[in-house]
C-alpha cells in the first residue's frame, strides 16, 4: 500500500542534565530551535497540530500539560494531545504526529518530549521512578526499576552466561559517545574497570550500568513529504515505524530475557518500511540500564538471543564501528529525562541523517533506527528514517 509519508523538517533539544530551567522554558527552548532549524524557515502558525509526551514526572502538572505546550510554542488554538506511555511518551507521540500527517489531517505537526525530575527531594524520586512499573506486585513490594532491570540481567546471565564485561562496555562506549555531544548529561569519560568497581545499585547492575535522573526537552517538526521540500532540501523521512505493548508486571511474562513489545514494533516498523536490517546504518536504542541495550540488539533483530554481548565487546556498535548503537551517548550517558527521551533520539536521526552530528557524525548514514520503550517493556516504538 502507498500513503503519504512523514518526513522530519526541523528539530530542536535542549541540554540535558541537572538543569536550573523549568519545563515551560526547556519546552520553549526545543520548540524554538526547532522553527529556527528548519532550512528555508517555518511560519509557527503553519503548524496544525501538537502533541507532548510526558510523564508529569513527581507531580509537576500531572493534568492538562497541553495547554502549555500550545502557550510556550506560541501556537494557540491548535489542539494538542498530551501522550503518557512512561518512558516512552515522546516515542508514541511521535507516532501520533506520524499519523495524523501520514492520515491527511495535517501538513505539519509539532511533536515534543518533556521531563523535569531533578526538582524533587530522592525519597519522592524513588517513589516515582516506579510509577511506571507494576504496582501492587513490584512496587508496593518494594523492587525499583533498577530491580527490575537487575531481574532482568540476572536472568539473561544465567540463561546465556553474558560477561559483565559486556554490561560495562556498554557505559564505556556511550559515556565516550556523550563527550562528543555538547547536550549530554555526561561528559566524563570512564573506564571497563571503572565500571565493575562502582557501587551496587541492583545486583548485578552497578553505577554506570544505570542511567541518570535528568531534566531536558526535544522536539521535531514533521511535514508532508511531498510538502517537505518547500521547506528543506534535505528532509529525513519517516520509511516506516511499528508499536506495540506486553504486561505491565515481569511476572506475567513468558520471558525475562526478551522483550516482546520490541519484537512486535520492530517487526512492523521493517514491514511497513519495506526493508530489512541491513540497510540500517546505525540505532538509537531505549538503553535505561546497560543490559537494556543487548536486549534491544537482540529483540530488534541485529544479534540472536545471547549474542548481542559479543557484538559489544567486538567494537561493532563503537562510533566507526560497522553498526554504532546510541552515537549520542544513549539514555546511560546523554541522560534520560523520562518523557523527553523518544523525541530525542528522533532529533539524533535528524542530524545524523542530514551529515550535522559534528564529532560523532555516522560516516555516510542514510537509514537510522531509533528504539523507545516504556516500563519494563510494557510498550515500544520503533521508528526507521531515511534519507534515500
Ligand atoms: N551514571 C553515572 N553517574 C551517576 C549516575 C548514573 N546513572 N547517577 C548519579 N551519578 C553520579 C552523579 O553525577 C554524582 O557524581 P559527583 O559526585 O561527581 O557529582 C554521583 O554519582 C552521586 O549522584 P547522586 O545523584 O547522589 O546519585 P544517587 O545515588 O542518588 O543516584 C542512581 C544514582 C543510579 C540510583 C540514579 O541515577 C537512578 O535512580 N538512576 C535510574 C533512573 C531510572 O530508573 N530511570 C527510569 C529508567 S526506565
Amino acid at each position: 500500500m502507498t500513503h503519504r509519508r512523514a518526513a522530519v523538517i526541523g528539530a530542536g533539544h535542549t541540554r540535558f542534565g541537572v538543569l536550573p530551567e523549568g519545563p515551560r522554558s526547556l519546552l520553549r527552548a526545543s520548540v524554538d530551535g526547532a522553527l529556527t532549524s528548519v532550512d528555508r524557515g517555518l511560519d509557527r502558525r503553519e503548524i496544525g497540530e501538537a502533541f507532548l509526551g510526558t510523564l508529569g514526572f513527581s507531580g509537576w502538572q500531572l493534568g492538562n500539560a497541553s495547554a502549555i505546550l500550545a502557550e510556550e510554542a506560541r501556537t494557540p488554538g491548535i489542539p494538542v494531545t498530551r501522550v503518557e506511555n512512561a518512558c516512552a511518551s515522546s516515542g508514541f507521540a511521535l507516532r501520533a504526529g506520524i499519523r495524523a500527517i501520514e492520515s491527511g489531517a495535517r501538513d505539519v505537526v509539532l511533536v515534543c518530549g518533556l521531563e523535569k525530575m531533578t526538582d524533587s527531594p530522592s525519597s519522592r524520586r524513588r517513589y516515582w521512578l516506579g510509577v511506571s512499573g507494576d504496582t501492587e506486585w513490584e512496587r508496593m513490594a518494594g523492587l525499583t526499576f533498577a530491580g527490575v532491570y537487575g531481574l532482568m540481567a540476572s536472568a539473561h546471565i544465567r540463561e546465556h552466561g553474558t560477561p559483565l564485561e559486556a554490561l560495562a562496555e556498554v557505559a564505556v562506549k556511550n559515556h565516550e559517545n556523550a563527550l562528543k555531544n555538547p547536550n549530554a548529561h555526561f561528559h566524563k569519560r570512564i573506564t571497563r574497570e571503572e565500571a565493575l568497581a562502582a557501587p551496587l545499585v541492583a545486583d548485578p547492575l552497578r553505577l554506570f550500568d544505570c542511567c541518570p535522573v535528568s531534566d531536558g526537552a526535544a522536539s521535531v517538526l514533521l511535514a508532508g513529504e511531498e510538502l517537505a521540500r518547500r521547506f528543506t532540501d534535505t528532509p529525513v523521512t519517516v520509511i516506516g515505524d511499528g508499536a506495540a505493548s506486553d504486561t505491565l508486571a515481569l511476572q506475567n511474562r513468558a520471558s525475562l530475557t526478551r522483550l516482546a513489545a520490541t519484537r512486535r514494533a520492530a517487526e512492523e516498523a521493517f514491514q511497513r518500511a519495506g526493508t530489512d536490517r541491513n540497510t540500517v546504518d546505525f540505532l538509537e536504542v531505549h538503553d535505561c540500564f546497560t543490559i537494556a541495550e543487548l536486549l534491544a540488539l537482540e529483540d530488534l533483530g541485529f544479534a540472536d538471543p545471547g549474542g548481542a554481548a559479543q557484538l559489544e565487546l567486538s567494537g561493532v556498535t563503537r562510533l566507526g564501528g560497522d553498526l554504532p548503537v546510541n552515537p549520542d551517548g544513549g539514555l546511560k550517558a546523554k541522560g534520560h529525562p523520562i518523557g523527553a527521551t523518544g523525541a530525542s533520539q528522533a532529533y539524533e536521526a535528524f542530524l545524523q541523517l542530514r551529515n550535522a552530528a559534528g564529532d560523532r557524525q555516522v560516516k555516510g548514514a542514510v537509514t537510522a533506527l531509533t528504539h523507545n520503550v516504556g516500563g519494563s517493556g510494557a510498550s515500544a516504538t520503533v521508528t526507521l528514517f531515511s534519507v534515500r
